[in-house]
């Protein structure tokens, strides 16, 4: 299975630019079966106000970012995961990803862990965290700062995940090396894809690390994107080594827990 991400660098409230961004990188790339892509990279990460979210804001799957994501997956055959500002039911705001395929909408996930000044704008995510059968593996999804909670990549890989797609735009230095943590933990890869540059807000200003990593489930690095420029990463894994869970020869990751000890 091959699988990759997209670096890019969106510009603020410009969806047009920010998909033909998308569009160009694409169609220089080497094939993929998985793309993962950042978290609100047609939007942008920063907003004035829960008004300005609001005019970016899309419906799932109507919404032209969706719609976008879903021409890629049948031009270039394959899925990808990424962020979208969702207008969600009654009007709320989420910051969520989708996951598509040429068939259409596959999964969507709205962020359970919302960061800073998110929470001035989107609701906390009221949906499972997804394990999808996607591209041939079981694919699970998680956004940005979600990776400072191991609950969740936890969950997702209980859930049977092999591969944890994380669309992120990463403001804290440590998550590319908690990635390593996230994956060696749950023996799972993991596709951490960041955006580069900084976007200016309501009087904010936040620049983001690049550093999207590919993490395989013996916690070495596959791939990993640079700090400032935008990057385009390909690398083949086999999904099938993340159900093994087995440390040498007497443990194993999962049949060792020890839920009965643990007050969470
Ligand atoms: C983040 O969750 N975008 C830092």
């Amino acid at each position: 299975m091959r699988v990759g991400f997209l670096q890019t660098s969106p510009r603020r409230l410009q969806r047009e630019a920010n998909l033909l961004e998308v569009d160009g990188l694409l169609a220089g790339a080497p094939a993929a079966d998985l793309w993962v892509l950042p978290e609100l990279f047609s939007s942008g990460y920063l907003f004035r106000d829960r008004e300005e979210a609001e005019g970016l804001a899309e419906a799932v799957p109507e919404g032209p970012t969706t719609v976008a994501l879903v021409s890629w997956a049948r031009r270039h055959r394959s899925a990808l995961v990424a962020g979208v500002l969702e207008r969600g039911p009654s009007g709320r705001l989420f910051n969520s990803a989708v996951a598509v395929d040429a068939s259409g909408l596959r999964g969507l996930y709205r962020k359970v862990h919302l960061f800073g000044t998110e929470k001035g704008w989107a609701t906390p995510g009221d949906l499972p965290f997804p394990v999808l059968e996607l591209a041939g593996a079981r694919v699970g999804v998680m956004i940005c700062f979600d990776w400072r909670f191991p609950e969740v990549a936890r969950t997702l890989a209980l859930a049977g995940a092999q591969v944890i797609a994380h669309p992120s735009n990463l403001v804290l230095p440590h998550a590319p090396e908690a990635m390593v943590t996230r994956a060696l933990e749950n023996r799972v890869f993991t596709i951490t894809c960041d955006r580069v540059g900084s976007d200016e807000a309501g009087g904010q200003r936040v620049s983001f690390i690049g550093r999207s990593r590919v993490v395989g489930p013996d916690g070495e690095v596959i791939a990993e994107g640079p700090p400032g420029d935008p990057a385009v990463a390909v690398v083949e894994i086999d999904p099938r080594r993340a159900d093994d869970k087995r440390v040498g020869e007497a443990n194993d990751l999962f049949g060792d827990r020890r839920p009965d000890r643990y007050r969470l």
